[in-house]
């Protein structure tokens, strides 16, 4: 199995609900290693850049707000294809149509408001990680 590494954001919900450690020690029991971590508040221009390829979708706006509405936890995660397992961990966008036992199914309030973002594949995984860190701040 290839070692991946694939970017996660612990949303302003969560962190409200101060459930960073209980979504940290999810991600760790299903083989994730955090080699980076911080906690920021995201700029409107930050967040509309990144959720750039949303930017037609009707719920573009929103998202941005919601995304800077308060702290975020942004995380490298490092495993064995980790890009495939952060998102089966996360479960599906949707908490209501997520799988038991995922994170979105377990703390997600709704379509938005859905605890965790993970990439999609290795090219946004480099991308998403490149937005945030630098290669300095990623120890594995
Ligand atoms: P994420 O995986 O971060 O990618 C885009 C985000 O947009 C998604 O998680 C949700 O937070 C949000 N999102 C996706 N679909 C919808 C929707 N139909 N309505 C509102 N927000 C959505």
């Amino acid at each position: 199995m290839a070692i991946e590494r694939t970017f996660s954001i612990i949303k302003p919900d969560a962190t409200a609900r101060n459930l960073t450690g209980k979504i940290v020690a999810m991600l760790e029991a299903a083989g994730l290693r955090v080699v980076a971590q911080k906690r920021l508040y995201m700029t409107r221009a930050q967040a509309e850049g990144f959720y750039a390829v949303h930017k037609e979708r009707p719920f573009f706006g929103e998202l941005c707000t919601y995304m800077t509405s308060g702290p975020v936890v942004v995380q490298v995660l490092q495993g064995d294809n980790a890009i495939a397992r952060n998102r089966e961990i996360m479960g599906a966008t949707d908490p209501a149509k997520a799988a038991d036992g995922t994170i979105r199914k377990t703390y997600g309030e709704g379509i938005e408001r859905n605890c965790v973002h993970g990439s999609d594949a290795p090219e946004t995984a480099a991308e998403e990680i490149a937005y945030f860190f630098a290669q300095t701040e990623i120890v594995g």
